[in-house]
C-alpha cells in the first residue's frame, strides 16, 4: 500500500513540463478550437469560422515565388544548384553563412530605409523571433527577475519569455486615453511598484511596431524609452518583427537609429529582436534574429544559438534572396502597398458600419473598439461579445483581455492572412451581425444569417489571380492541432 502512495507523490515530470506557462490552456485558444473544427473554405465550407486570429502575411508570395524560379541556383534541390547540395549539407557553423548573415543585416537596413547599418558579425540566429526572445531572457535575466512589457502585448510572450526561463512578466498599463501610448510616468510607477514588491527588473521590452495595436512608436517615445532604461541601468529589448509592414506614414523609426541621436547612452543594454515571419511572410522558415550591441551578449548567445539555428538549406536560399537589391526594394515596395490597399479596404468597410478601430499605420491586424456592442462594460462582457462573434458571425477574432488590455472591449482582428473575397464574406458578416445588435430592443432578434458564399465564384475572380485554395484558407486542411504551435 504504501508503495501506492509513493508513487502517487512522485512527480514523474519536471516542473517546466508540467507547470501551465506556455499559456495553452487559456480561454482565449477556444477560439482557434472553434476555427479548427469548422473552418472557412468559400465552396466547401461556406458557413464555416473565417480565420482572423492569425498573424499571417500571405499577400506577396507571388514576388518570392518568382524570384525562386528566376533564380534556380539558389536552391540546391535544382539541377543548376545541386553542386552545392554537399557543402551546404554539412554546413552547421553557429556563426551562420556569411552570405546568409550578410544579407539578413542588409534587408535590416533597407527596412530601415537605409538609415542605419547593422553588422553581419552581430546577427545571432535562432527558431523565430520565439526562439530570439527566448534566447536574449536567458542571457539577460534569472528565473525569479522581471521584464517590464507595455501592455496590451502578443499574447505568447507569456511562453517565449517565461515559460522556460523562469522570468515574468510586468505588465505596464497603457490605455486608450492617448490612443495607449508607452508614457514615462505608466513605466516610472510600474518599476517603483516592481522595487516595493521586491523584484528585480532587468529590463523593459517594446514590440515596434505594436502587436497588436498596428501602430508605430515615434521618436519622442522611443528616445523616453531609451533614457529610462539607461537612467535604471536595465535592458531594453526591441521587438521589431513587423518593421517591415509599415504602409502609412508617420515611417518607421527603429531605435536603432535613436542610438545614433542620444550621446551617453550604455551600447551595452539595446538589444534587436528580429524575424521574416511578418515581413517576408516566412513563418515557417523560422528565421529569428537577435541583433545585440552587447559584446557579451553577442559571445554568449552565439553559443546558445546551437538550440535553434535556421537550417543551412534556408540560408543558403535567403542569403541569395536578400543579397538582390532589386528584389528586396521591390519587395519591400509592394508588400507595403498591398498591405496598405488591403488595411484600407478592411477599416472603410468596417467604418460603414459604425465601427471604429484605433488608427494605425503597420502590421497585420487592427484593433477594433466593439465597446459599444458590449452588454455590459466589464471583461465578461468581453468574453460574451466574443463567443457571440465566434459562434454566430463565424469569425475567430482575438479578445483584448488575452493581451492583458485593461479596457474591456477591444479586439484584435487580422486582415493578410487571407485572399480579397474572403475578406468581403467577413464584412458582409459583419455587416449582418452588427445590423441585428442595433436593432431596438423591442423587436425580436433574427439569427445572423450568413450568407452563402457565391456558387459562381472562379467566374467573378480577377484573371490575374487564380482559385487557389492555399490562398484561400492555407489552414483548413490541417486537422485540430494546438494552436500556439502557430504564430499567433
Ligand atoms: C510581437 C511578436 N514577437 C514574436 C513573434 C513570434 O514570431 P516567430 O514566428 O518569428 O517566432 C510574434 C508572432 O506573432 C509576434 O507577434
Amino acid at each position: 500500500m504504501g508503495f501506492t502512495s509513493e508513487i502517487h507523490d512522485y512527480q514523474l515530470l519536471s516542473k517546466i513540463a508540467t507547470n501551465d506557462k506556455h499559456g495553452e490552456n487559456s480561454p482565449y485558444f477556444d477560439g482557434w478550437k472553434a476555427y479548427d473544427r469548422d473552418p472557412f473554405h468559400p465552396t466547401k465550407n461556406p458557413d464555416g469560422v473565417i480565420q482572423m486570429g492569425l498573424a499571417e502575411n500571405q499577400l506577396s508570395f507571388d514576388l518570392i515565388e518568382d524570384w525562386i524560379m528566376e533564380n534556380p541556383k539558389a536552391s540546391i534541390c535544382t539541377p543548376e544548384g545541386v553542386n552545392q547540395f554537399k557543402h551546404i549539407a554539412n554546413f552547421q557553423d553557429y556563426h551562420g553563412l556569411p552570405e546568409f548573415t550578410k544579407g539578413v543585416a542588409n534587408f535590416m537596413s533597407k527596412v530601415r530605409g537605409g538609415r542605419v547599418k547593422f553588422d553581419p558579425d552581430r546577427i545571432l540566429m535562432s527558431g523565430g523571433a520565439t526562439g530570439a526572445n527566448e534566447l536574449i531572457m536567458f542571457c539577460l535575466a534569472d528565473p525569479g527577475d522581471a521584464f517590464l512589457v507595455p501592455s496590451p502585448y502578443y499574447p505568447a510572450f507569456v511562453r517565449d519569455l517565461c515559460w522556460r526561463t523562469g522570468i515574468q512578466i510586468i505588465p505596464v498599463h497603457c490605455d486608450s486615453s492617448n490612443n495607449f501610448k508607452i508614457t514615462r510616468e505608466a513605466l516610472e510607477e510600474a518599476y517603483q511598484k516592481a522595487q516595493e514588491d521586491n523584484i528585480n527588473v532587468k529590463g523593459l521590452i517594446i514590440t515596434n511596431p505594436s502587436n497588436p495595436l498596428g501602430t508605430t512608436l515615434d521618436r519622442e517615445t522611443l528616445k523616453s524609452a531609451v533614457s529610462f532604461i539607461n537612467e535604471k541601468n536595465i535592458h531594453l529589448v526591441c521587438d521589431e518583427i513587423y518593421a517591415a509592414t509599415v504602409f502609412n506614414s508617420p515611417g518607421y523609426v527603429s531605435v536603432s537609429e535613436i542610438l545614433q541621436d542620444i550621446e551617453s547612452i550604455n551600447l551595452d543594454l539595446i538589444h534587436v529582436i528580429y524575424s521574416l515571419s511578418k515581413d517576408m511572410g516566412l513563418p515557417g522558415f523560422r528565421v529569428g534574429i537577435v541583433y545585440s550591441y552587447n559584446e557579451e551578449v553577442v559571445h554568449c548567445g552565439r553559443k546558445m544559438s546551437s538550440f535553434g539555428l535556421v537550417s543551412s538549406q534556408t540560408q543558403h536560399l535567403l542569403g541569395a534572396m536578400l543579397n538582390d537589391d532589386e528584389f528586396v526594394d521591390g519587395f519591400l515596395k509592394e508588400s507595403s502597398r498591398r498591405l496598405g490597399k488591403r488595411h484600407s479596404v478592411f477599416t472603410k468597410g468596417l467604418e460603414k458600419e459604425g465601427i471604429s478601430c484605433l488608427p494605425s499605420n503597420a502590421g497585420l491586424f487592427v484593433w477594433m473598439n466593439l465597446r459599444k456592442l458590449l452588454k455590459e462594460q466589464t471583461f465578461e462582457g468581453e468574453m460574451m461579445l466574443w463567443r457571440d462573434i465566434i459562434n454566430e458571425v463565424k469569425l475567430n477574432v482575438s479578445p483584448g483581455s488575452s493581451f492583458d488590455c485593461k479596457e474591456p472591449g477591444w479586439f484584435r482582428v487580422c486582415f493578410a492572412n487571407m485572399d480579397d473575397e474572403t475578406v468581403e464574406v467577413a464584412l458582409r458578416r459583419i455587416r449582418a451581425f452588427v445590423g441585428k445588435e442595433t436593432t431596438p430592443s423591442s423587436s425580436p432578434k433574427k439569427p445572423v444569417k450568413l450568407k452563402r458564399w457565391n456558387s459562381n465564384l472562379r467566374l467573378s475572380l480577377s484573371s490575374s489571380r487564380r482559385f487557389d485554395e492555399t490562398v484561400l484558407s492555407p489552414h483548413n486542411m490541417m486537422s485540430p492541432h494546438s494552436p500556439l504551435v502557430q504564430a499567433t
